[in-house]
């Protein structure tokens, strides 16, 4: 079977950043990891925002696998867990029409980059990343090069795409500030040529996040302080998106309360109050007053099974559109390896770009 793609979308030419392309939509680019199943934080966090931004801008999504073997992993899960999240892109509404839905190993270009902007970054940049120092001390003697290096690659697959905007959590600000840094710093104000006025040409755009402040970020179930993450332990913290609706209603019932009457939003006290209630408004499809209005008298017992139907009924299409999209394997192939040829014309030009001002010789 043929999948359409974005045909309409032009590829980057081999020119100053963003000057090849004859549609003035802004680039979005993002991926997520397939590491484990998506939860709720994830699709909130950002997918949900992916799905918005497809219509009116020029989209680029990928699953990130080589970011995942940054921590130990295990090589028999990869490529399902990495069609798993291609699938569920498409589930959560991702549609291979507007958007291009690539895996970041499939375009070369992604490590080739990374190379080349490691050699420009300083390693106290590195050192200073939260999430290296947090995964760092969860890996204890152990810790890889790669997951110093983590954010240059991420660095990297934003910066090949010339992308405008970068929808993430709020988790990965920082990340996307050394993106920038690294763009301007460090490439443009390098190594950028001038034009004949004398102005210089810069090589890599300079992108901008693009952080929603609902849904940002989603805490665990069991502790109102942590992000709901993938990667805790206890799996009664965190509801995955094909979680089936009696796993839903029991992780709910279980999840982390208080002794005080009444849901309600901004209670620094009251941190499991103010996320469970911020899941209700984003699942039910209220605004934050409505759903604090409906639920700031009601006790825990009433207002978790409520939550639950919500939540049960937020997913319950989602889920039914992955496992279609899992029965067609072959759909699910042809969407990615189109996904691919689209990325790769529009990294392989970056990628040159930056060869040819960093000074290398020219390869035939
Ligand atoms: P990860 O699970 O670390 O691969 O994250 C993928 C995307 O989901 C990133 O844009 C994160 O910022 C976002 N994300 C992850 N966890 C959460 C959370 N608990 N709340 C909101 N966004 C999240
Ligand atoms: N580091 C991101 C995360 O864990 C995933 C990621 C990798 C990403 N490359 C990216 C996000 C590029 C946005 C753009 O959430």
């Amino acid at each position: 079977m043929s999948v359409p793609v974005a045909s309409s979308v032009p590829v980057a030419s081999a020119s100053p950043a963003g000057a090849g392309r004859s549609i003035e939509r802004p680039r979005v680019l993002s991926g997520v990891q397939p590491t484990g199943a998506l939860h709720l934080g994830n699709w909130l966090g950002a997918i949900r925002n992916w799905v918005a931004l497809q219509s009116d801008h020029d989209t680029f999504f990928c699953v990130v696998d080589l970011h995942a073997i940054t921590v130990p992993h295990q090589p028999e899960r990869l490529a399902e867990d990495t069609l798993s999240t291609a699938a569920l892109y498409l589930a959560c509404g991702i549609d291979p029409q507007k958007a291009t839905i690539f895996v970041q190993s499939h375009v070369s270009a992604h490590s080739e980059l990374c190379w080349l902007l490691n050699c420009v970054t300083p390693l106290n940049w590195l050192e200073r990343m939260i999430q290296f120092k947090e995964k760092a001390v969860k890996q204890g003697a152990d810790v890889s090069a790669g997951l110093l290096d983590y954010p240059v690659l991420m660095a990297a697959d934003i910066l090949l795409y010339d992308a405008d905007r970068v929808p993430v959590g709020e988790d990965q600000k920082q990340h996307l500030e050394l993106a920038r840094d690294i763009a301007q710093q460090r490439i443009n104000a390098r190594f950028a040529s001038r034009d004949s006025a004398g102005q210089p040409i810069p090589i890599l755009k300079v992108p901008q996040p693009l952080i929603l402040k609902e849904g940002a970020r989603v805490m665990s179930l069991t502790d109102g302080r942590s992000k709901m993450s993938k990667s805790d332990p206890n799996e009664g913290s965190r509801i995955t998106l094909l979680d089936p609706a009696e796993l839903i209603t029991r992780k709910i019932k279980r999840a982390k309360t208080d002794p005080q009457m009444g849901l309600e939003f901004g209670n620094p006290e009251r941190p499991e109050a103010d996320n469970l209630l911020g899941l209700y408004a984003l699942l039910a499809g209220r605004s934050r007053e409505a759903a604090a209005a409906e639920c700031g008298s009601m006790g825990w017992g009433s207002f978790k099974p409520l939550l639950a139907e919500a939540t049960v009924a937020a997913l319950a299409p989602l889920q039914a559109r992955y496992h279609e999209l899992r029965a067609d394997p072959q759909h699910l192939g042809e969407v990615l390896s189109q996904g691919r040829e689209r990325a790769s014309a529009v990294a392989e030009a970056t990628l040159e770009r930056v060869r040819q001002a960093l000074g290398f010789l020219a390869s035939s």
